[in-house]
């Protein structure tokens, strides 16, 4: 039997081929005096096969209407250089046999729909040309994030999805329980047997094992219960989260940049047919700005220089900063696209806004934390030196209101062996959302879960 070939293969084909069999979907058909035409596609690229049906094929009046958008098809012909303009080969159909038909309310029609219409047909839009490249790019990225930890001797470690810790201490936490919800909860007769949660951040367990293999990194989903309807948060995301043991907040700002520039590099060069697209369909520019980010040093700025340069900025901005409040992504922006042009590290972030595990300065007020920004998103990544004295971590358990049972485990790496280590997390989405220029995180999750949506 003759064995399927993948679009992607029969268009980087070299030479003409007898026969060649192909399976997929029906983009669009044109019907011309004695032949169709069909724009076909198996989603393995985003270019589709031009594929000409000729009408002496057996019963070709018959079937022919039934090759229409959306329908699959399994398709026998041979490859021949292309008459017409706009493609190097064309298949020349012998036999076409019509798999599963789709009838006149296929949704997806050839012309452009809205990102809001997509998302309601969030089952059927990875056959548009739009997301079949975000979601293609969205695997090339996965790959690229492990081979770059690979190359670099880090360990790859699964952190627990269900947790009993809150790591950000920001209460925004999916409780995962198995109790009647209408009753009064006793988490003792619970199935854990005590309160649990879907974790926001792997990065505590990561500690552990930075601690014993020295470079690990975690890359998985993570959950945040946090009312905010922006374009730039889930509910469920995925995160990419190194731990390096023996190493302070500068050699963490080093590998999150490197890695930004990584992964800019490493898509640019394996997904250049979907960077062309979305530079002329999605983002005017992208290609342009990605280069920029590519050829320049992210500048570094300390915190309370940053919000200096916000004040003197004599901009109005929509939440009015002082020192001492959180960055929001309007002042980042300005930061990165006006002030620096530039992608830009922001470090040393007041203590008091900050998680509990952050490295204390010696000044008393800040911590060695930092974010990555970048343009048209703000925040990418947000790290730290964590803490690794003991008495200083428990004094911190104890102003965060945190039990120093519960993180008992935590604080025993101070305990024995302890030694100064970093780390931080990339938002997986938000880089996707920086490559391919696409505006909203709902378009570069499968299936977005926000607040007030879970369909699918
Ligand atoms: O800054 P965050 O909250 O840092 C942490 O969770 C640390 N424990 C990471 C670490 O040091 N290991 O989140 C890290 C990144 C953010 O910079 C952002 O890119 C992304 O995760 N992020 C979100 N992405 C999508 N939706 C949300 N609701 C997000 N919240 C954070
Ligand atoms: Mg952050």
């Amino acid at each position: 039997m003759l064995k399927r070939v993948l679009v992607k293969h029969v268009l980087g084909a070299t030479e003409a081929m007898d026969t060649v069999l192909v399976e997929g979907w029906v983009r669009s058909r044109r019907d011309a005096k004695d032949f169709s035409f069909l724009d076909f596609t198996d989603g393995s690229c985003l270019t589709g096969l031009q594929v000409i049906v000729p009408g002496e094929l057996p019963d070709y009046s018959s079937w022919i209407n039934q090759c229409g958008t959306g329908a699959s098809v399994r398709i026998q012909g041979s490859l021949i250089p292309s008459q017409g303009q706009g493609q190097r080969w064309e298949l020349q159909a012998a036999s076409v046999e019509v798999i599963g038909k789709a009838d006149a309310t296929y949704p997806l029609q050839k012309k452009r729909h809205s990102p809001e219409f997509m998302r309601e047909i969030a089952h059927l839009r990875p056959r548009s040309n739009l997301f079949g490249s975000v979601f293609r790019v969205r695997s090339r990225l996965a790959q690229a994030v492990h081979r770059f930890f690979t190359e670099r001797d880090f360990y790859y470690i699964h952190t627990p999805i269900i947790t009993a810790s809150d790591c950000e201490g920001a209460g925004e936490l999916f409780r995962v329980t198995t109790l009647d919800p209408s009753k009064k909860i006793d988490s003792s007769a619970d199935f854990f047997g005590k309160p649990t949660y879907l974790t926001v951040s792997g990065q505590l367990a990561a500690e552990t094992f930075a601690c014993a293999l020295s470079n690990v990194y975690t890359f998985g989903p993570t959950f945040r219960a946090e009312n905010s309807n922006t374009t730039r948060h889930a509910s469920e995301f995925w995160m990419i989260e190194p731990e390096m043991a023996f190493c302070d907040l500068g050699g963490d700002m080093d590998l999150a940049e490197a890695f930004v520039k990584d992964l800019i590099r490493d898509t640019l060069e394996t997904s250049a047919e979907e960077m062309a697209f979305f530079d002329r369909f999605v983002d005017k520019g992208l290609l342009e700005r990605l280069q920029w980010v590519l050829d320049r040093s992210f500048e570094r700025v300390a915190y309370h220089d940053a919000v200096e340069i916000l004040l003197q900025s004599g901009q109005s901005f929509e939440y009015p900063l002082q020192h001492g409040l959180n960055l929001q992504s309007e002042h980042e922006r300005y930061l990165t696209e006006t002030h620096f042009k530039c992608p830009i590290t922001v470090y040393n972030y007041p203590k008091a806004i900050k998680p509990f595990y952050m490295r204390a300065n010696d000044d008393g007020e800040t911590v060695a934390a930092m974010d990555v920004l970048v343009p048209g998103i703000g925040e990418i990544v947000g790290g730290s030196q964590r803490e690794e004295r003991l008495e200083v971590l428990e004094s911190h358990l104890k102003a965060h209101d945190l039990s120093a049972e519960d993180y008992s485990w935590y604080v025993d790496l101070r305990r024995f062996g302890s030694v100064p280590h970093s780390g931080f997390g990339m938002g997986f989405e938000r880089m996707l959302m920086f490559l391919t220029g696409v505006s909203n995180i709902r378009d570069v999750i499968p299936f977005a879960r926000t607040p007030g949506h879970a369909d699918f």
